[in-house]
């Protein structure tokens, strides 16, 4: 099996000589035209199986050898910023190669690199460059056998046009077409490669249709899951005759599909078939989010099979979390798989529409959740190092990264460095610390911290932070210092919204949120003055915050769920304010009838700041409701992944707004850190982190039971079961060999026993079963 080289095994090198040069198809036709192909015959005296391919393209690769396409791997070289960093891939060849004449082919598709990218008012087209070209060399214990040069010919595919968003069409019928034109020399500076960073894209499991309807000429197929990926078919039929494939995520009132929500993005395959016995195809350059496909035959042909296949850059689960409650089990899959159709090499919002962008809030907000569910050490360092490239010289972190609009500024009119977005910045590799101990991940990014730190105090010279006014004018402009605020924050009944958190509120708020991190990120790093500093600059912002926005009754900002449950988390509420604004807190919730008020921002912290106050009987009601706006009503719609909004459906099926509505979208299943840390009771400790040190803290919800909850660290498995009656909780908690827990004492348990011993709490448990009882306090 040709299998790609482990980019974390020590083996694999970080960079190496080239002895190739860069090539073009001489006929490429740019843009949306048809993919070319470059093409090497070459004989091997023998094979030892020691040999390797290392390989990279501008634009996408699909490698042929000797007739059959190699390797697992998908939509390589992957999306870097192409300008700074191109990432090359290693292939250990095994059986492919055979003595005698062997023939290489690298089919060049248009990719990130100079496909579409954004949407009509912003669209680009040739981001990185105007052709497409390989790199490639055949080595054998590091002897160059064969490298791409002048020597190689080329052709066309039967691809005649592909994109990401755009899909892909093929003509079987074009499959045999030669290879004689020339190629032609292009221009690559071989000190950007770098070895590949992170798991490569590959397939999971395919999926079987679950329901079909229509008629046998037009047949729509529901997969049962909304995926990113693509379908896989087998066709039998007359040469010449062709099957248009449609995508959905969602079906209109009528029952049909509806891909209005894709907005520019065809997202469509069309085949031509060959007509020479079943054929079986899946595309080479393009994915789509999906759940339903539409499959239209036009001449003689019969459709023998289809699958949805999807594909992810990570591909073995590491959590799991299950409970009593079968919707909050659906809640935790659907994250999953948003997690699964948004990590394409990039993290993205959103697989489906004409954007697909590494949106820097979204990946912050879900970071942590993120690594509960899979191992995304090496995926996000990746992203971690284009954010780096991305960050303006003023400090401002991007929006989306890879950004695109870096290299053409005036394709879009927000400026970069939002904040809630920028903050990834600081969040994402203290998320890497605790959770993988990754202190390299800190240090790469310090710098550009200490940056992000010092454009925030210069947005209004000082710890408050007041961004411009109103959002976003006609022609999409918003002026410098614009912030997305609580994004999609639902303000409840238009004739009487809601208050929402301020602009200047949520900016402040993660204004401290960033110099904290920074400053307990110098502590790590031993450098002490940088620690000093950024610790007196988080304590003037939080000083200035008290004094700005909580009034002297402890009302804070808007008196909104989403400015509670940012000072709550994260220690803002002076202790004289915390009786008042506990109180407060409670009435905003209330105010509501357990309906969610937060946006991206405000939702991660909502049941993490809640459980801070001991209020289980609002976290309960939050977490429960099943109206919207409200984590279960999607999942009580048929939801199978996370939706972008909180009515992305009405109760009977309506499709809200199709101009901006995602349904996988994984901002909102940020709650699932919560499930694995406050209701399973498991979080990692940042003075020993990568689960070292275990914080053991449950907040049993008693309509959660049982829970169970498992993790599987670098050290083996944590595992946890709970179940709760009459308010008597039995907690069985395992630790592998490397770690140990930490239960501190709580007002919220009482009559603690450890393995069936009565005990006192701070309790240090070593790696081990354990049996825990407690009874928890009654609902406030
Ligand atoms: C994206 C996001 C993103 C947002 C910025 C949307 O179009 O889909 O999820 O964070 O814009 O506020």
């Amino acid at each position: 099996m040709d299998q790609a080289v482990d980019p974390r095994d020590a083996h694999a090198p970080l960079t190496r000589t080239w002895n190739a040069r860069a090539i073009s198809p001489a006929d490429d036709p740019g843009h949306n035209g048809r993919a070319h192909r470059v093409v090497r015959e070459f004989t091997l005296d023998e094979v030892t199986g020691r040999e390797q391919l290392h390989v990279t393209a501008l634009g996408i690769y699909t490698i042929f050898l000797n007739g059959h396409r190699l390797g697992p791997d998908l939509l390589a070289p992957g999306w870097t910023n192409y300008d700074a960093r191109l990432a090359y891939q290693t292939y250990d060849l095994d059986a492919a190669l055979a003595p005698g004449s062997n023939r290489l082919e690298i089919w060049l598709g248009d990719g990130w690199y100079r496909g579409q990218l954004m949407w009509p008012q912003s669209m680009l087209h040739d981001t990185y460059g105007t052709r497409v070209a390989a790199l490639a060399e055949l080595t054998l214990d590091g002897d160059t056998l064969l490298a791409t040069g002048p020597d190689w010919t080329s052709g066309p595919t039967p691809v005649l046009r592909n994109g990401i968003y755009y899909g892909e069409t093929f003509d079987a019928r074009e499959v045999d077409v030669p290879a004689e034109a020339g190629v032609e020399v292009v221009a690559l500076d071989t000190a950007i490669l770098v070895a590949q960073e992170c798991p490569p894209v590959q397939e999971l499991a395919p999926l079987s249709p679950v329901r079909s309807w229509g008629e046998a000429r037009a047949t729509s197929y529901d997969f049962g899951q909304n995926i990113g990926g693509y379908v896989a078919f087998t066709v039998t039929g007359d040469p010449g005759a062709r099957l248009v494939i449609e995508h959905a995520e969602v079906c209109g009132q009528d029952g049909e599909i509806d891909n209005s929500n894709y907005r520019s993005a065809p997202a469509r395959i069309e085949y031509t078939l060959a007509g020479n016995g079943p054929e079986s195809y899946r595309p080479h350059f393009t994915f789509m989010g999906f759940r339903y496909a539409r499959v239209t035959i036009e001449g003689d042909a019969t459709l023998e099979r289809i699958e949805a296949v999807p594909i992810s850059s990570v591909t073995h689960p590491k959590g799991a979390f299950t409970c009593g409650v079968p919707a909050i089990d659906r809640l935790v899959l659907n994250t999953l798989w948003s997690q699964r159709g948004n990590f394409i090499d990039v993290p993205t919002d959103c697989p489906q529409r004409d954007e697909r962008l590494g949106w820097t809030g979204d990946a912050q907000v879900f970071a942590a959740t993120a690594c509960w569910l899979h191992d995304c050490q090496a995926f996000f360092r990746k992203y971690l190092r284009e954010l780096i490239v991305d960050q303006r010289p003023d400090g401002a972190i991007s929006n989306f990264s890879p950004d695109p609009t870096r290299l053409h500024p005036d394709s879009f009119g927000i400026p970069p460095g939002s904040t809630g977005w920028g903050d990834v910045i600081t969040v994402l590799p203290w998320t890497l610390w605790l959770h993988y101990g990754d202190k390299a991940a800190l240090a790469e990014a310090f710098p550009a911290m200490q940056r992000w730190m010092d454009y925030l105090w210069s947005l209004s010279d000082g710890p408050i932070i007041l961004p411009p006014p109103g959002t976003v004018d006609s022609g999409g402009r918003a002026d410098p210092g614009f912030t997305f605020g609580d994004w999609l924050q639902p303000v409840g009944d238009n004739r009487k919204p809601q208050p929402t958190i301020g602009d200047d509120c949520a900016a402040t708020l993660y204004h401290y949120i960033s110099a904290d991190l920074v400053a307990r990120t110098a502590e790590v790093l031993g450098e002490r003055d940088a620690a000093t500093r950024f610790r007196a600059r988080a304590e003037e912002i939080k000083a200035a915050f008290a004094e700005e926005f909580i009034t002297p009754s402890g009302r804070i900002g808007a008196s909104d769920q989403t400015t509670y449950a940012l000072a709550f988390l994260h220690g803002l509420v002076p202790e004289q304010h915390v009786p008042a604004a506990t109180r407060y807190f409670r009435r905003a919730v209330e105010a509501t009838g357990g309906k969610i008020g937060t946006g991206f921002i405000g939702t991660p912290a909502i049941l993490p700041a809640l459980t801070r106050i001991g209020a289980r009987d609002l976290a309960a009601m939050l977490l429960l409701n099943r109206d919207a706006p409200g984590w279960l009503y999607q999942v009580d719609l048929g939801a199978t992944t996370i939706w972008e909004r909180w009515d992305a459906m009405g109760p009977n099926g309506e499709i809200y707004d199709p101009e901006m509505n995602s349904y996988n979208h994984y901002a909102y299943g940020a709650i699932c850190q919560w499930l694995f840390e406050s209701v399973a009771g498991i979080a990692p400790d940042p003075d020993a982190p990568a689960f070292a040190r275990v914080r053991v803290d449950p907040f049993v919800l008693p309509e959660l039971s049982p829970v169970s909850a498992r993790h599987e660290t670098a050290h083996g498995e944590i595992a946890v079961d709970w179940t709760c009656a009459d308010g008597r909780v039995a907690y069985t908690l395992t630790l592998p060999e490397g770690t140990e827990g930490h239960l501190p004492a709580s007002p919220d348990r009482s009559e603690l026993t450890l393995n069936g011993t009565a005990a006192t709490a701070p309790l240090t448990l070593p790696p081990g079963r354990h049996e825990i009882a407690f009874r928890i306090a009654p609902a406030a």
